[in-house]
């Protein structure tokens, strides 16, 4: 199944390297994060995990849920798990799905049989406290992916969810931001305190509204 923008991540039960979950369950009212990884025991994909766990203090002051997946047995993760926190000092305390039978892989669309027909691609669903997805984005085998720009993309996510604005390119927390379209310029003037710089009619910036 082809999983886009706007739709509901689909639930399911999975096997992990923490017990049984409900994925659902394990959202709570938070928000996920859930991404596959090729193969365990290979080197990008320790790093990955790795920096993962070493960022658990980034995510949780987001109120963001983390869950691996490759389609690895269980047994394999729990022994490379002992090799990540080994050689990228960390603790990987977020569950690693073990989908040998390919359901939540196939569910959410991480087999690319063009790139491998076995293996997962590298792929990470950023999913919103409402359960619908926010962001897709998918890597080759070959490229590790950059975890600080996925807590950016859930910045970006989490302040444009509560304001009319939108972030623009290469925008860090606490740059400002971009007003959107649908807001006039006399009602921006009057929603955002910290004031409105137009640049164009369409192109109009504003401070960062939730900081300081
Ligand atoms: C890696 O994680 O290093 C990797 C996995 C599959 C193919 C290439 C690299």
């Amino acid at each position: 199944m082809s999983l886009r923008l706007g739709d509901i991540a689909p639930n399911f039960k999975a096997t992990t390297s923490l017990g049984e979950i409900d994925f659902y369950e394990f959202l709570g009212n938070s928000w996920g994060i859930l991404f596959s990884h090729p193969a365990d025991y290979t080197p990008v994909c320790t790093t990955e995990l790795g920096r993962t766990a070493a960022l658990k203090d980034e995510f949780e002051k987001r109120n963001v849920k983390v869950l691996a997946l490759s389609v690895d047995p269980i047994d394999k993760h729990i022994g490379w798990i002992h090799d990540i926190n080994e050689t990228q000092q960390c603790n990987v305390d977020f569950p690693i799905i073990a989908d040998d039978d390919r359901k939540v892989s196939e569910l959410y669309d991480f087999i690319h049989p063009n790139a491998s027909a076995t293996a997962t691609v590298r792929s990470l669903v950023i999913i919103g406290p409402d359960k619908s997805v926010k962001l897709i984005i998918t890597y080759p085998a070959s490229t590790g992916r950059n975890f600080f720009e996925v807590l950016r993309v859930v910045d970006s996510l989490q302040l444009t969810a509560n304001y009319s604005v939108a972030t623009p390119a290469n925008w860090q927390k606490g740059d400002k931001v971009i007003i959107v379209p649908s807001i006039s310029t006399e009602d921006a003037i009057k929603k955002f305190p910290k004031g409105v710089e137009v640049i164009k009619p369409y192109l109009r910036y504003t401070a960062q509204p939730n900081v300081d």
